[in-house]
């Protein structure tokens, strides 16, 4: 008999079916027992009568049980209709059951909301964790907006493009995660911050219009809307002006919000836009929280933070350093002040904001080698350096570069915000904890010193005697 989702049983009243998933909950009613079950799709009461031949095998059976259940499909009597779920007016009289494995009793109860136990067990035990009905609807929110997203950017002409995650630095403005080379001695990949220069390179290869579901890599201080891997919905596009860009995003946040999450409410359309320096002065932050009611998770209320200074002054490294990073275009009418007080000048670049969260930032780029040149050497990049670092951006440049400009909107804070959670923990999978480790796998965690040796690497005083030997881990030859 072919296995039926919990969803597809509405339709399938009168009929004998099979279903399979896990024992959410058993109630033994005097002989009776009532058992919900729960696949992907949602949750069914099955209904054991002393005599039928399942009944004789479910002494044992106890939640998270894996079973394979066949019956058949009763409408309740009215009185036993259950509102709260969708397959609620129906239930199912079980006539035999499988037990496909089972379960130990899990460290905590996930049928309950698990946001009061303590998250180190959590994410300890995320595979159980993430059977919780909280869990599940985040991770399927995010699936929905991340699909919707795709479905949005294919139909306006977006090419959907991977670019590598073994390469080299991009300046973001946080440390760096780094992986030796083992063929190259004394060399190392960086993680990507965010693919920031491939996708300026996509539009000088003529793609036109870029977007990637992409992950980025960066070692910063952990908060709870930060995590050292994240998703961006990484995006560019050629022959725009920062208009088009705005309204392109503005529209697509909107028709995503009132699709996927339609319970929530947008404060204000066209979202309002305000220069950052009004922002500084009127909320003493480029983060402002527009909200009338900030205890109102449903209310959403963003806005655009647009004229971002080009450059800030950087005490600790005593210089000046970008705003957003050093391809962002300065706004024409600001260019005479380069040299004389760079600090004043404006750039194209945007924010958006969503509840006194960034939940984006983009620009329009450079695309003249002797503007990039000029920004290099205000921010002090030495000639070395910038042909090191930057050489193949500059020499692209000379390649019939188009003009171009794109942004990246921050998935995890995006489906945190619309699905009302503080942390965008609630919102990933396998997150990090808050001090950067992976509770579940245990990472970051000592490899063997022939994986050291492999890769040219001793290990520093402080770290010494960390490695594993040989014998106490695999090798991958
Ligand atoms: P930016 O650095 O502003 O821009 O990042 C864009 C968006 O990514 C999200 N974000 C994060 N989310 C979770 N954890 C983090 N550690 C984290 N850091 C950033 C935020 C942020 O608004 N290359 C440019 C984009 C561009 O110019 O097109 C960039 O990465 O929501």
């Amino acid at each position: 008999m072919k296995r039926n989702f919990i969803s597809e049983l509405g339709e399938k009243i009168g009929e004998r079916v099979l279903i399979s998933g896990w024992i959410h909950t058993r109630r033994d009613h005097g002989k009776i027992v009532f058992m919900d079950v729960r696949d992907m799709t949602g949750m069914l009461q099955v209904v054991f009568i002393p005599g039928s031949r399942a009944y004789d095998k479910i002494t044992d059976i106890r939640p998270e049980w894996v079973v394979s259940i066949t019956g058949k499909i009763n409408k309740r009597p009215e009185k036993m209709v259950n509102k709260d779920i969708a397959t609620g007016n129906i239930e199912m009289e079980a006539t035999e059951i499988e037990v496909l494995n089972e379960a130990k009793t899990p460290p905590f109860e996930i049928d309950k909301d698990t946001s009061g136990v303590d998250e180190e067990l959590r994410l300890k035990y995320r595979y159980l964790d993430l059977r919780s009905e909280r869990m599940v609807k985040n991770i399927t929110v995010r699936h929905e907006l991340i699909r919707f997203i795709r479905e949005y950017l294919y139909k306006e002409n977006f090419r959907e493009i991977e670019t590598p995650y073994l390469t080299k630095s991009t300046p973001e403005g946080a440390r760096e995660y780094i992986v030796p080379a083992r063929l190259y001695p004394g060399e190392f990949y960086v993680l990507p911050q965010s693919p920031q220069q491939f996708k300026q390179l996509l539009m000088v290869a003529g793609f036109e219009r870029y977007f990637q579901i992409a992950r980025c890599f960066r070692d910063e201080d952990q908060r709870g809307d930060r995590q050292p891997e994240f998703t961006q919905l990484d995006l560019e596009m050629s022959f725009v002006d920062q208009e088009q860009i705005l309204n392109l995003i503005e529209k697509m946040m909107v028709k995503m919000v009132e699709t996927i999450t339609p319970e929530n409410k947008i404060q204000s359309k066209p979202f309002p836009r305000i220069t950052y320096k009004e922002s500084i002065e009127k909320y003493g932050t480029d983060k402002p929280d527009l909200r009338k009611s900030k205890s109102d998770k449903k209310e959403l209320s963003f806005v655009w933070i647009v004229d971002a200074p080009l450059f800030k002054y950087s005490k600790l490294e005593k210089k000046l350093v970008s705003s957003h990073h050093p391809f962002t275009m300065p706004k024409e009418e600001d260019l005479t002040k380069l040299d004389s007080k760079p600090e004043e000048v404006r750039a194209y670049a945007y924010d958006l904001v969503l509840n006194g969260f960034e939940i984006a930032g983009g620009s329009i780029r450079i695309h003249k080698r002797d503007i990039q040149d000029k920004i290099f050497d205000l921010l002090g990049v030495s000639e070395d350096e910038k042909l090191r670092r930057f050489g193949h951006m500059l020499e692209a440049f000379e390649y019939g570069a188009p003009p171009h400009g794109g942004i990246a909107p921050g998935i995890d804070r995006i489906a945190a915000i619309l699905s009302h959670e503080n942390v965008i923990r609630e919102v990933m999978a396998f997150p990090k904890t808050g001090d950067a480790r992976d509770a579940m796998m245990g990472a970051p965690s000592p490899v063997s010193e022939r994986q050291l040796s492999d890769v040219h690497i001793k290990l520093a005083k402080e770290a010494e005697g960390k490695a594993l030997k040989l014998s106490d881990t695999e090798t991958n030859d």
